[in-house]
């Protein structure tokens, strides 16, 4: 053959080359088509002419393997997109399908090695990150599910990622975590967004926070007994950096700070900032935003830290003179203001009310919001809340009357990324594999017993898709909380009314009952908890928390110790304990209490250490019940069901009660938050 007759074979090679691509294309889309359409049967047809024009198309080998998966044939699908992964070495997508249909599969190891190889090809394959970062979360693997969400969070604000965050950082000892600003400028977020409850996230943001050199050094200088004034404790260029990274801020407006070191350094703030204003030292208004949140913290914490003698004598001359010059309508100095709040509520002060009516600088107009309108509104509410049922039973009045002063727990923010799911996708995703009938299409009727201040109430009312719910408690405080919050979110499906779960009864029956750290302070919590079961139709659920007897036991030790002692609930009461605990050395009985978030609050705190009702449960006795009145078991809410399934890789659904009562005895702390549970009613 010539160079010319070469050449015009050549060209006829290409022409032929792109004619039957173009065929292929062609097929290809048509397949494509017919998969998005639903029409298996005629996706898979064509896909298998392109195979049969081109048996290398990688596109088709990896969706006639997903095409697999979906009838059914994982190890056809496994096989296929192999096949399509060696067809094309630097196309992300098939490793991306490989990876989901293995971890379907159980094959998680082998998924997370796909998702690396994903993310190798492409860095931003929308999914990748989301996907490994949760399978590295569930493989027990926190700090690098941390460091894959915090890459993915770069680029994806996915709220998979997000959750992911949070759980890892929650499970990670958080003196392991890497604190640079790409970690801190996500911690922020997810507590003022909020990413979950920020208390959640308390000891870990305070635990990192101190590892910012303002704060270190400020250990040191709030341990020094002479420190009298604030430019002691933070300077000028402290204070900037503290600003500019708004880990500090972020913590104290959003949470109950639940560490003790940092708590150490904010009274010790407080204090230098009563004592600068008590003897005429003026810091200026650099130090207003810091001492603004403060009263925040406060407010949240219901002022639990504690107070020395001579701060008290100095803020009795500053609350006087405050209240003064609000009676008159006179100009205050928003720094002291800001430093009275720190101490106590704004509305507890004489003509409160006319400080909300003149203008203030942000920072302090926030506070006026929190401690004076917001009160106002709350007491507004009150009496028009609805009593569904008298309160007789004498244990629900002393209860009632520890939350008319306490309500329980006082919160600022709600999640931002809860999505409504109906109510078998949201048990199918908790609990996989477990026998559960669906409650099908219906939009849920909710009851939740024992609302306390809306939280969770709120948060299940945006869970459920078409939920409508009702929620009650003894307290018309905590009421008033919650019908405040639900009102300031918008929220028409979630109604409140006062009543005792023992005098719950009528026609009115529920899909879902969901009483959570309740039923422990009834006077007999079995008698309440079968009156709820006879309000839930059959087939219904039912969310129970519980205390753990085995998870208490440091509380106990501590309670026995106070009650041997004649100590009982007061405000000062709670304050001094708090000292004695925080001085104690670590495994010195009392010490171990500051581990409990419930530490960091007044009502928190109450309710840990002095409630007037409490019972304790095992897990043996929460399987009797279930046993006597029908229930089946559907599963624990617990981060622990990962190392449970470690433990006991044969109860794949996780309901084995007796194995769960082995697993807590060997790691007593697994339900310190106490047994979250879900059980459905025969
Ligand atoms: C510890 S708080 C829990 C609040 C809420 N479930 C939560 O998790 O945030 C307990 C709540 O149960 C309420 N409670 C206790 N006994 C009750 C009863 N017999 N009937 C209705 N509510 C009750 C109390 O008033 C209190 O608000």
């Amino acid at each position: 053959m010539n160079r010319k007759q070469r050449r015009a074979e050549g060209k006829t090679g290409k022409d032929a080359a792109r004619s039957s691509s173009l065929i292929e294309d062609t097929l290809f889309r048509q397949a494509i088509t017919h998969h998005q359409a639903g029409r298996m049967r005629e996706a898979e047809i064509s896909y298998r002419d392109v195979l049969a024009a081109n048996p290398r198309h990688s596109g088709a080998l990896g969706y006639l393997g997903l095409l697999a998966h979906q009838a059914g044939h994982s190890e056809a699908a496994i096989d296929l997109l192999h096949k399509a992964i060696a067809s094309d070495r630097r196309n992300p997508e098939p490793h991306y399908n490989l990876a989901r249909i293995l971890s379907d599969t159980g094959r998680d190891d082998e998924a997370i090695v796909h998702n690396r190889k994903v993310l190798e090809i492409d860095p931003a394959f929308p999914g990748a990150h989301n996907n490994l970062a949760a399978l590295l979360l569930l493989h027990g693997r926190p700090a690098d599910a941390l460091a894959t969400a915090i890459q993915g969070l770069r680029k994806d604000d996915a709220p998979g990622l997000k959750s992911t965050f949070v759980m890892a950082l929650r499970q990670l000892d958080p003196a392991s975590v890497k604190r640079d600003p790409a970690l801190v400028q996500l911690l922020v977020r997810a507590l003022r967004e909020p990413w979950c409850r920020p208390r959640d996230l308390s000891a870990t943001a305070g635990a990192i926070l101190l590892r910012t050199p303002a704060m270190t050094r400020a250990v040191e200088r709030a341990s020094r007994a002479g420190t009298a004034h604030l430019a002691e404790m933070f300077g000028p260029a402290d204070l900037a950096a503290l600003d500019a990274d708004g880990l500090l801020n972020a913590l104290l407006t959003s949470s109950p700070v639940a560490s003790l070191a940092v708590e150490r350094i904010l009274t010790a703030i407080r204090r230098a900032a009563l004592n600068d204003i008590a003897t005429g030292v003026s810091g200026g208004d650099v130090w207003l935003p810091l001492i603004s949140a403060l009263g925040q913290q406060g407010f949240l914490n219901e002022y639990v830290f504690d107070v020395s003698d001579p701060e008290d004598a100095q803020l009795e001359t500053l609350r006087r003179e405050v209240a003064g010059a609000a009676a008159q309508g006179a100009a205050i100095a928003p720094i002291k203001l800001a430093i009275l709040a720190s101490y106590l509520p704004l509305h507890s002060i004489e003509d409160a009310e006319k400080l909300a009516a003149q203008s203030w600088p942000d920072a302090v107009a926030a506070l006026i919001r929190q401690h004076i309108t917001d009160h106002r509104d709350e007491a507004d509410i009150r009496g028009s809340i609805e009593r569904l049922t008298a309160i007789e039973d004498g244990v629900s009045e002393k209860v009632r009357a520890q939350y008319e002063e306490n309500p329980y727990p006082r919160w600022s923010r709600v999640f931002a990324e809860t999505q409504a799911l109906p109510v078998d996708a949201y048990i199918g995703m908790r609990f996989p594999g477990v026998p559960y009938r669906p409650l099908g299409n219906r939009a849920p009727e909710i009851l939740i017993a024992g609302c306390g201040t809306g939280q969770h109430a709120i948060q299940r009312a945006q869970q459920f898709q078409s939920a409508n719910v009702l929620a009650i408690d003894l307290s018309l405080a905590s009421l008033s909380y919650a019908i405040r919050k639900t009102k300031e979110l918008g929220l028409a499906n979630l109604r409140y009314a006062q009543g005792d779960i023992l005098a719950l009864g009528g026609d009115r029956i529920f899909d879902i009952i969901d009483s959570s750290g309740v039923l422990h302070h009834l006077k007999e919590p079995l008698t309440g908890w079968r009156r709820l079961a006879g309000l839930l139709r059959p087939g219904g659920l039912m969310h129970i928390g519980l205390y753990s007897a085995t998870a208490r036991r440091d509380i106990n030790t501590a309670r026995d110790l106070l009650a041997r002692q004649g100590r009982e609930y007061s405000v000062s009461e709670v304050r001094r304990l708090r000292a004695e605990v925080a001085a104690r050395a670590p495994g010195d009985e009392l010490h171990n209490l500051a581990n409990f978030s419930d530490f960091f609050s007044m009502s928190e705190c109450r309710d840990l250490l002095f409630h007037v009702q409490e019972h304790q449960f095992s897990i043996p006795q929460i399987g009797d019940f279930l046993h006597e009145s029908g229930f089946a078991f559907l599963g624990f809410e617990t981060p622990a069901r990962t190392s449970y399934l470690r433990r006991f890789p044969g109860d794949r659904a996780a309901t084995n009660l007796a194995n769960w009562a082995v697993f807590e005895a060997e790691n007593p702390s697994t339900f310190a938050t106490m047994y979250q549970f879900w059980i459905q009613k025969a």
